[in-house]
């Protein structure tokens, strides 16, 4: 067994997180940086050095969960799913079911939240937001960010659902409080049904391509048919037939 094989070995049944299913290269040019930065020699090292320090155990999962994220990321986007995708998933359903898989710190199931008050009163948006990452939740929970997640936010958006406080910007609670917060592992953990909506992006860039398989077949019994998936900016699906997706829009699938 490899030195990186043994640590993911002991991290799996330490915390129950698979790095066998994240691409190897890049997981382990990572967190090789940061063991170094740290003065470990190795993984193994590594590792007995986590068993002793629950710091260097949280350094490890922030490092590896790779947290970025701003609201209305690749702003385009959100105008398709503003201008073409709700407006035909509305007509077919009044009350939308809707998943931000991966959320990170908040910024993605806040903007869907945002987009949508275009069409419903915000006490009729319902959004479920997970991630892998406890750490990420509780910030996302907080709703403070710094100027620039708000880069890409429209002004009148900026104005209507955010108070500037110093430095930073608070998500107004009428926002907030369409949100409900999880943990929860795509790679592991079971999937809800029904959806209308699932928002996932910039996470499946991270995974193996037999982990992306799994998770785009869950994403698809997932959802109804006519539901959608929305997914990153650099991540097409290149055979989305076998999923039962056909392409709506760049980068929006919808379930046949
Ligand atoms: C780069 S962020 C993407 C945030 C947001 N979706 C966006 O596009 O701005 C990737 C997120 O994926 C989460 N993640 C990584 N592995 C995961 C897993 N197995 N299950 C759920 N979330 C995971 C990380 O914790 C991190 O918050």
């Amino acid at each position: 067994m490899t030195d990186y094989e043994g640590f993911i070995t002991n991290i799996k049944r330490k915390t129950n997180i698979d790095l066998a299913l994240y691409k190897e290269a890049q997981m382990k040019r990572r967190l090789t940086s940061l063991y170094e930065k740290r003065g470990f020699k190795n993984f193994n090292d590594f590792y007995k050095g986590m068993e002793r320090d629950q710091q260097l155990l949280n350094e490890f999962l922030d490092r590896m969960t790779i947290n970025v994220s701003e609201f209305y990321r690749n702003g385009k986007r959100w105008e398709v799913l503003q201008n073409k995708i709700f407006p035909r998933l509305l007509k077919e359903n009044r009350k939308l079911k809707i998943w931000s898989a991966a959320c990170s710190t908040g910024e993605e199931p806040y903007t869907i939240a945002m987009v949508l008050s275009n069409y419903l009163p915000l006490s009729q948006i319902s959004i479920l937001a997970t991630d892998l990452d406890e750490n990420a939740i509780a910030k996302a929970k907080t709703g403070i960010y710094p100027e620039r997640s708000l880069a890409e936010v429209p002004t009148a958006i900026k104005e209507k659902y955010f108070v500037k406080n110093g430095m930073f910007y608070q998500v107004k609670d009428e926002i907030k409080r369409t949100v409900t917060f999880r943990k929860h592992n795509l790679l592991k953990d079971p999937y809800e049904q029904n959806y209308d909506l699932i928002v996932c992006r910039n996470v499946m860039i991270y995974f193996t391509e037999e982990a992306k398989d799994q998770i785009y077949l869950n994403f698809s019994k997932a959802l109804r048919p006519g539901g959608v998936l929305f997914v990153g900016s650099t991540e097409q699906i290149f055979n989305p037939s076998k999923y039962s997706f056909d392409i709506e829009d760049t980068f929006f699938y919808s379930k046949a």
